[in-house]
């Protein structure tokens, strides 16, 4: 039996923007998810056994099953190889922590495992990107990266097709945050392909957008770098604001954005696709990190609490 695991993660900056060349921030979570998988006789078997929102594996069932496949063609195998594939760990199926990609890496480093082949990360990483066009069409590449290797990156698509730019970013001490989930199910693809429609269709509306997103996460770099926190939280609250702007946040992101806010948060945004999902919260220090969490999930939401920018990771 093959064995493997990806971890989860946050967009601190520029979800969306990263699809089209603007640079992301993006932080590993101390969450992943694992797979083991065996050869069989024929068929494939997925046992999904992650905690997960309502809806989620039944959303993601053919998206999953057609990433398996793309793996496999990336892989040079056979893409109906029988295989029984088990998925599990600690990171849950909410839409927006990186849950596809994380469940694609780990699934390759399975199958690598499982079939001998030694594999780089530099390749379980391009496996993954092509098993990400399954969940999300045009995929920028930040998740699977961010599964892959963990940390905390700067992340930069190369929209030309040439390699991507990556750079590992360190932080004086890991900070806590508060991860809210909605507890709906997003279609990554779509989101991505609906701001891609909007961007083409109203440029003189986006185009700025897309400046302002790309300035904001280099003043993020900056903030993050410099350990200015109530910087970096005002950074993010200004990214959500552009992230309304381009249509996809939703009631409950927005009304959780503001909560957490309202409880001292330095900073809330939603964090990946939008359109439901999870949203994120700075909230430095074990205290205000409880007080956040407590606020989110007196209103009936799931939350997750972590660090951004461990080392580990
Ligand atoms: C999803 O976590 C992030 C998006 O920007 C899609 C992508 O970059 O592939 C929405």
């Amino acid at each position: 039996m093959g064995k493997g695991s990806g971890f989860g993660k946050v967009i601190l900056f520029g979800e969306h923007f990263v699809v089209h060349g603007v640079p992301g921030i993006v932080s590993a979570i101390d969450s992943s998810t694992d797979a083991e998988v065996k050869k069989i006789e024929k068929g494939l078997v997925i046992k999904d056994e992650r905690k997960a929102a309502k809806g989620y594996a039944e959303e993601k069932r053919l998206q999953q099953i057609e990433s398996i496949e793309r793996m496999l063609k990336t892989m040079g195998l056979d893409p109906k190889l029988p295989l029984n594939i088990w998925v599990g760990g600690s990171l849950p199926g909410f839409s927006g922590l990186g849950a596809s990609a994380a469940s694609s890496v780990a699934i390759a480093r399975a199958i690598a495992e499982e079939l001998s082949l030694n594999l780089s990360d530099e390749k379980i990483n391009q496996i993954a990107y092509e098993a990400e066009k399954a969940y999300a069409g045009n995929p920028s590449g930040i998740d699977n990266t961010a599964a892959t290797y963990g940390g905390l990156m700067w992340f930069k698509k190369n929209t030309a097709g040439g390699p991507d730019s990556v750079e590992r970013l360190r932080i004086r001490k890991p900070v806590e945050i508060v991860i809210g989930s909605t507890g709906k199910v997003a279609n990554t693809k779509a989101m991505v392909a609906g701001v891609a429609e909007r961007k083409k269709k109203n440029p003189e509306k986006y185009d700025p957008i897309f400046k302002q997103a790309e300035n904001l996460t280099h003043a993020g770099r900056k903030a993050l770098e410099s350990y200015d926190l109530k910087k970096l939280g005002g950074l993010m609250n200004e990214n959500h604001r552009l992230l309304q702007e381009i249509g996809v946040s939703s009631k409950e992101l927005d009304l959780l954005v503001d909560l957490a806010r309202k409880h001292g948060a330095f900073g809330a945004k939603l964090t990946g696709g939008g359109g439901g999902g999870c949203m994120t919260a700075l909230t430095p220090g074990k205290e205000l990190q409880e007080k956040v969490a407590a606020a989110i999930k007196k209103e009936g939401y799931e939350v997750l609490k972590t660090k951004i920018g461990i080392e580990k990771i």
